[in-house]
């Protein structure tokens, strides 16, 4: 997506050759006309799949998904909560997640209230990197026994290996932009 390239380049921000920084308008403060933008391209990608719930993970990928829900007859959204408590409520779905980003693992959760089995289940989120997220969204759905059509990811990064591990199972797995390499001097190389 031509857009997003842009403002990466112009914005974007190469912390190390594993970290592109984000915050001006994804990550910290939002670009609504970007995400606008992509909320019509990810409505494109999946309009034939009957999408009945959208799924993301707080915080980053909320504003994502609602933009895109907003394309997708306004479908509600639904967030995986990173649980802070040591303790698991009732009624809830839940799955350990280990980031390799900041080095630890955390459990999500999802009420058993907003998925259910005859849902067609969307996953938006900002970034894709080993994926790890997206892999236990993946595992909540299963839990509600509900259908996963694919995932929506803006960002992902193609020298990790989460979305060829994801591919390679079969899923449909829509990137609007692969980096394929960032080096010490701050330059992004794209796959697409
Ligand atoms: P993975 O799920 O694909 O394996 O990635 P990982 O666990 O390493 O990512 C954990 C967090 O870091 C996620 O956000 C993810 O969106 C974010 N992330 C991963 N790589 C990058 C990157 O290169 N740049 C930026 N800006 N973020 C990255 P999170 O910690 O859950 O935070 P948030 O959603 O509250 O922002």
């Amino acid at each position: 997506m031509k857009l997003l390239k842009d403002k990466i380049i112009l914005e974007g921000v190469v912390v190390n050759s594993e970290i592109l920084k984000v915050s001006s308008f994804l990550n910290h403060q939002l670009d609504v006309k970007l995400l606008d933008a992509i909320g019509d391209e990810f409505s494109k990608l999946f309009c034939k799949k009957n999408v009945t719930r959208i799924l993301t993970i707080e915080s980053s990928g909320i504003a994502l998904a609602c933009a895109v829900a907003r394309k997708m007859n306004n479908v509600p959204v639904v967030f995986a909560k990173k649980n802070k408590s040591g303790n698991v409520p009732e009624d809830v779905y839940t799955t350990s997640i280990y980031s390799f980003t900041h080095n630890k693992s955390y459990d999500i959760i999802v009420s058993k209230n907003f998925l259910h089995k005859d849902d067609n289940v969307l996953i938006i989120d900002d970034f894709l990197a080993k994926g790890s997220a997206l892999n236990g969204l993946i595992d909540i759905i299963k839990q509600s026994g509900a259908n996963f059509v694919g995932a929506g990811i803006a960002i992902e990064k193609g020298f990790q290996d989460g979305g060829k591990k994801l591919r390679e199972q079969g899923f449909q797995i829509e990137s609007l932009v692969i980096i394929e390499k960032m080096d010490c001097c701050g330059n992004i190389f794209f796959k697409n």
